[in-house]
């Protein structure tokens, strides 16, 4: 099998992926400000499970199948409200530092945010997805390597429709993690330019994330928002990977 490794960077590009046969691919989802740092938070502090979905209505049906879960996600950044949703208060928004073990553990988890879960719901064909972060890079890196080699696709969820930085040089710390698998005719453009991205970022990934990332910037000035920031970007924090599957977001044994 050709062994590709690529990077799509924007919302029209994974939107195409339903009618692209992944059957044998393996893709990584980053939306590292901030649903698949939060989904990682929230398995680290014990969910049981995230079930990722696009719309919210979506999400309260969902719900009402599943009472005892609880329902996260966010529109314009903030927690989703009745006056939005037609009558519930979301019990979670999608901030990282919300998902503490005292809300979560044992806890399945129903969650909407604008680009994250509509970026994991486009991967669905895929033969394995898994949500990345740059909390658990090295994790998910060693993961990887021990799967037999296969095409690797890693998609931006991006903002709204647009690209983001923050996703391009998470997607290219991983292409770097794996580049040594790959042989060059079949590593794509992207995966070059997502992997310089992160070479000229290396040396200070924070201050290039303040500098470029529309994302970081619209964190930073919402106070109530802003620690969410350097929260997500603590390198390696966690031992940790997930996977999604039959439409839930769990770690091994779920
Ligand atoms: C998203 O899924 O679009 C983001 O995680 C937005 C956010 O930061 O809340």
């Amino acid at each position: 099998m050709d062994s590709t490794l690529e990077v799509l960077f924007a919302p029209a590009e994974f939107s195409a992926l339903p009618r692209r046969d992944l059957s044998h691919t393996c893709c990584v989802v980053f939306d590292v400000l901030r649903a698949t740092s939060t989904m990682m938070t929230a398995l680290a502090n014990g969910a049981a499970a995230i079930f990722p979905v696009r719309e919210i209505s979506q999400a309260l049906r969902l719900r009402a199948a599943h009472p005892s879960a609880l329902l996260a996600g966010e529109r314009n950044g903030v927690r989703i409200l009745s006056a939005r949703s037609g009558g519930v208060d979301f019990d979670l928004g999608n901030s990282p530092r919300e998902f503490t073990p005292e809300r979560v553990a044992g806890r399945e988890i129903i969650m909407t945010t604008t680009n994250g879960t509509r970026a994991l719901e486009a991967c669905r064909g895929a033969a394995r997805v898994y949500p990345g972060a740059w909390l658990n890079l090295a994790a998910l890196a060693r993961r990887i390597r021990t799967e037999p080699l296969a095409p690797l696709l890693l998609v931006c969820a991006g903002t709204i429709e647009e690209a983001s930085y923050e996703d391009a040089v998470a997607a290219g710390a991983l292409c770097d993690l794996l580049w040594a698998r790959f042989e060059e005719p079949s590593i794509s453009d992207s995966a070059h330019i997502a992997r310089r991205l992160y070479l000229d970022a290396k040396g200070g990934v924070e201050r290039a994330m303040e500098e470029h990332s529309r994302n970081a910037r619209r964190l930073l000035a919402n106070p109530d928002l802003r620690d969410d920031f350097p929260f997500c970007l603590r390198h390696d924090a966690l031992d940790l990977t997930a996977e999604l599957r039959h439409g839930a977001v769990a770690c091994q044994g779920y």
